[in-house]
């Protein structure tokens, strides 16, 4: 059934990463329907019924379908976007809609999540993605893409049919993206997560590009810190690292010097971030290994003050406007 048909899509989390692969999906020519998850955020898509995309040369909309996810019909495919905490909530929602053949492509930062999909819908077919495709929201279904890269698709242990498996790569890659099919996609995903828990958190506490992180001996050291308990923990789970994440993470932060990373900008916006899925996942796994992870529980600790203490200013400063208007 999966054979020779333009496949439909349904994208489940309409932000900056749902909204850009929705665009280059449409684009290919794939049917392609957003997932809204209140009528609110319905009607604000169907008062144009278009994406919009800002890059560094064009701007460029496309109107696509969109619905709530509590509606009936099928689902075949599905890209889920939402932030690693909403995974769950979010494919619940749709659960009623997915069938057998259904794939589920969960592309998330941060580790952990699959483990509880897995648990929570066994018989779910669902690949993992990993994207260095950068993208930010300006306005509901209107997002500025900040740099294509590559993204790399591929299996959790709750193995597909490599057949299906590799009928979603080959679609996927008629979005004119740069896809890679990985069958392990593990190796990739902690390089990733020693990223994400260095960084993401450092630049958010102290405020600042993520260049300012190695302008300094102490931030240097705190990398280090912070990358050799990911490493050990890698180590321990049999991963496959190339090059010490010391390294790579001091190479991601000299090519992005002038960028403030995703967490920042939760914190800046008084949003949830997704820290207990980088750091936290490395102390849970920590614990699960009788392995000592005191840095990364240093850097969650002072983190969830400083979420806390955002996410406080951000409601003060919504109440102070709700008065005045
Ligand atoms: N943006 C990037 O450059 C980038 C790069 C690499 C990886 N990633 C990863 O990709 C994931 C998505 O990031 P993002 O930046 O696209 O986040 P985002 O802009 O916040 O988008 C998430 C979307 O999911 C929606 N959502 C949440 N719960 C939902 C539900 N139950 N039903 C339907 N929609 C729901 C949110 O709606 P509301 O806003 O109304 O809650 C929001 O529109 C994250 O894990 C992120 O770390 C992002």
């Amino acid at each position: 059934m999966h054979k020779d048909v333009t496949p439909v899509w349904h994208i489940l989390g309409a932000g900056a990463m749902g909204c850009l692969w929705a665009y280059y999906l449409k684009s290919a020519g794939h049917p392609t329907t957003l997932l809204l998850k209140n009528c609110a955020a319905l009607e604000r898509f169907l008062s144009t019924g278009n994406i919009t995309i800002n890059s560094a040369t064009s701007l460029a909309s496309l109107p696509v379908r969109a619905e709530l996810t509590t509606q009936k019909g099928n689902i075949d495919y599905l890209l889920l976007t939402t932030k690693a905490y909403d995974v769950i909530p979010a494919l619940s929602a749709v659960a009623h809609r997915l069938h057998p053949n259904s794939v589920v492509i969960l592309m998330q930062n941060g580790m952990g999540i699959a483990e509880q999909v897995c648990q929570q819908f066994p018989e779910l077919n669902f690949l993992l993605a990993t994207t260095t495709i950068g993208a930010h929201r300006n306005a509901p279904f209107c997002i500025t893409e900040a740099g294509l890269g590559p993204t790399y698709l591929g299996n959790f242990a709750q193995c597909m049919d490599p057949n299906l498996a590799q009928q979603v790569y080959n679609y996927l890659c008629e979005s004119n993206l740069d896809i890679s099919f990985e069958p392990n996609l593990n190796a990739r995903l902690w390089q990733k997560l020693a990223i994400s828990c260095t960084i993401n958190p450092l630049t958010a506490i102290l405020n600042c590009k993520n260049g300012e992180l190695i302008k300094s001996d102490e931030g240097i050291q705190l990398i280090k810190a912070i990358c050799d308990e990911v490493e050990t923990i890698a180590q321990a789970n049999k991963i496959a690292i190339n090059q010490p994440y010391f390294q790579q993470v001091l190479n991601v932060a000299k090519q992005t010097a002038e960028n403030y990373s995703s967490m920042w900008q939760d914190i800046q916006r008084g949003r949830q971030t997704e820290i207990q899925y980088t750091n936290g996942f490395v102390i849970q796994q920590g614990e699960n290994l009788q392995v000592e992870t005191p840095t990364n529980q240093w850097l969650i600790d002072i983190f969830n003050q400083l979420e806390e203490e955002s996410s406080q200013a951000h409601t003060h400063e919504k109440n102070y406007s709700d008065y005045l208007h």
